[in-house]
């Protein structure tokens, strides 16, 4: 709900914030970890898990519970991240977005195109990496599946990991690029200023409700 003091608006809640924090710290350890079995040039990284036995034993319990966390911020942000006809104009003129003049471009809701494609994409790939990870968890899943099928989750789980680790880095650029975005994922609110800038027609809506 949009609150109309000092020209400020609320835009996550302590639990969805708290649920991103946690996903983050999550998904970082996890590229790490991973990074460190993928290749010998990269092992020093097991370092900050206790070395190399105890990171092969932690990385698949932390997919586990990053999972679970992102479970948690897919059940509150799906519905915004709805696709409409905006979005496709939006992303026929995104040049104008990263030439910074934003008003030539359709307004945004509570995300822009951008945003909704890095979250289905996020979304596509944790599930390629659950699927492709509980295939290769051999202490507690070896049993159910082949060699072969190993061999393709070892393939499967190594491309979805380059690829979510090259969308977050999109993820926390585009947060720092866009002036104002990480207060609303630290203080949990935005100014009207970066509302109006960015997300005109959720602005328009949240004035709409708090009347
Ligand atoms: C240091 C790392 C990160 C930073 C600085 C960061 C920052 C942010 C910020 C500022 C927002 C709010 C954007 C807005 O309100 O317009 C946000 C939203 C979000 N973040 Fe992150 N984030 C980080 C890591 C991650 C990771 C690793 C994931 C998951 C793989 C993630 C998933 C999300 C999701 C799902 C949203 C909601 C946006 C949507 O539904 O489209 N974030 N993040």
């Amino acid at each position: 709900m949009a609150e109309q003091q000092d020209n400020i608006l609320d835009r996550y809640t302590p639990g969805a914030r708290v649920n991103h924090w946690i996903n983050a710290m999550l998904m970082i350890c996890l590229a790490l970890s991973g990074m460190s079995l993928f290749h010998p040039s990269l092992f020093f990284l097991s370092d900050l898990f206790g070395g190399g036995v105890w990171t092969r034993i932690i990385h698949p319990w932390m997919g586990v519970l990053a999972i679970l966390s992102f479970l948690g911020l897919f059940i509150r942000f799906w519905r915004f991240n709805l696709w409409t006809a905006d979005d496709t104009a939006w992303i026929k003129s995104v040049r104008h977005v990263v030439a910074g003049d934003e008003a030539k471009v359709p307004e945004a809701g509570k995300y822009n195109a951008g945003q909704k494609l890095v979250f289905w994409l996020m979304s596509m790939l944790t599930i390629l990496l659950l699927m492709s990870g509980l295939a290769m968890w051999d202490s507690q899943l070896g049993h159910l599946t082949s060699i072969e099928q190993k061999r393709l989750a070892a393939v499967v789980h190594a491309l979805s990991a380059v690829v979510l680790i090259a969308v977050v880095i999109v993820h926390i650029y585009a947060a720092i690029w866009i002036r104002g975005t990480i207060r609303g994922m630290t203080r949990g609110s935005v100014t009207g200023g970066w509302a109006w800038r960015h997300h005109r027609k959720w602005l328009r809506e949240e004035v709409g409700k708090a009347k």
